[in-house]
């Protein structure tokens, strides 16, 4: 399965991307200041895009709410010939139907093209009406892969099912995943991922900036404060993150960012600014010895921080 880049003349391998650009705090200088304490002006974000483009990260994450509803429209004004669009529907707790297709003509006309590379149902609910809408169309070419995000391995399970039903294969799974929170590996589902040839994207690799060194001082935000007592708790582990980044020249955000990587797990990095793009790409490079991953693991599993959960949406499905 592989997506052909006519700009850039470059052959992108869809199946076995490094690391995707995660388009969630673009957009909107509010939803920045508020989440993440500072807003990034167009420019930086534009620089930031152009960058992942240049180290060929070309998959960009998005969804209609992201930066309060402006990343979409952002993208779709810097150009979208020459990327590969991940994008999702979120799915309310009433089935309307017609309402997907809806839903995907928005997205076209934000990024302002004719598909999605990448279409996930961001929420195990309707499954089945919701994935038959979205065969309809994968069928008439609107939508090129199909995946679901915050799905556990009985939904997995059934989703796939209904694909291979349809002849359709089930391109990945995206769930939250990170070096503290590693219960969709411990319960199944990226093993399952593996066995069935569906790639496991991981979202918030970073924890809302809590996996990053406590040292650099950021300006406050609802996150910071929100989560400030359970920083205090990592401790141990930046210790350990930033110990054996050294070896590698990599900072404690980038362990985190490798661990994923290392781990065959394609990490989501919310990037906003080009060093934070150029960051990633040396971490997905960096190889991490297996003794080292069991170090980390130890540390953490001590640690025992909870930042967002696994499972943190399941209060949106419809039961
Ligand atoms: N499927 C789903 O349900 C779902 C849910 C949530 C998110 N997602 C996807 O996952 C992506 C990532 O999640 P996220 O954006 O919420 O959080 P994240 O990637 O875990 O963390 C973003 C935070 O990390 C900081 N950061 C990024 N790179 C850094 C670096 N190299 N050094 C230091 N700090 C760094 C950012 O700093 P600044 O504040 O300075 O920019 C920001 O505060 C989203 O953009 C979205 O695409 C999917």
């Amino acid at each position: 399965m592989r997506s052909y880049n006519n700009r850039r003349k470059t052959i992108i391998d869809i199946r076995s991307p490094k690391a995707i650009i995660g388009a969630n705090s673009w957009g909107s200088a509010a939803y920045g200041k508020l989440l993440r304490g500072s807003s990034v002006d167009e420019a930086t974000i534009r620089k930031a895009m152009d960058t992942a483009k240049e180290k060929d990260l070309l998959i960009f994450d998005l969804a209609q709410d992201y930066g309060l509803g402006k990343a979409q429209k952002m993208i779709g004004r810097f150009g979208t010939d020459d990327i590969i669009i991940s994008a999702k529907f979120t799915p309310g707790k009433k089935y309307v139907p017609g309402q997907l297709r809806k839903s995907l003509e928005r997205d076209l006309s934000e990024f302002r093209r004719d598909h999605v590379d990448i279409y996930w149902l961001h929420l195990p609910t309707d499954i089945e009406k919701n994935l038959a809408e979205i065969i309809a169309l994968y069928n008439e070419g609107k939508i090129h892969h199909i995946g679901v995000s915050n799905f556990d391995l009985a939904e997995c399970k059934k989703a796939k099912s209904i694909l291979d039903k349809a002849k359709i294969p089930l391109y990945g799974v995206q769930n939250h995943y990170s070096l503290i929170c590693r219960e969709w590996e411990q319960n199944g589902v990226v093993a399952w991922c593996r066995e069935n040839g569906v790639l496991f994207w991981a979202w918030a690799v970073l924890e809302e900036g809590m996996l990053t060194d406590p040292r650099v001082k950021t300006k406050g935000s609802i996150m910071k404060l929100i989560f400030s007592g359970k920083r205090k708790k990592l401790r141990p582990l930046h210790a350990a993150m930033n110990r054996v980044g050294k070896r590698h020249n990599i900072t404690i955000p980038q362990v985190a960012e490798a661990y994923c990587a290392n781990k065959g797990i394609v990490p989501i990095c919310g990037c906003r600014k080009p060093y934070q793009v150029e960051q990633l790409y040396e971490a997905v490079n960096t190889k991490l010895s297996p003794r080292e991953m069991w170090f980390f693991e130890t540390v953490a599993d001590k640690v025992n921080v909870r930042i967002l959960g696994a499972d943190v949406f399941r209060f949106a499905v419809k039961k």
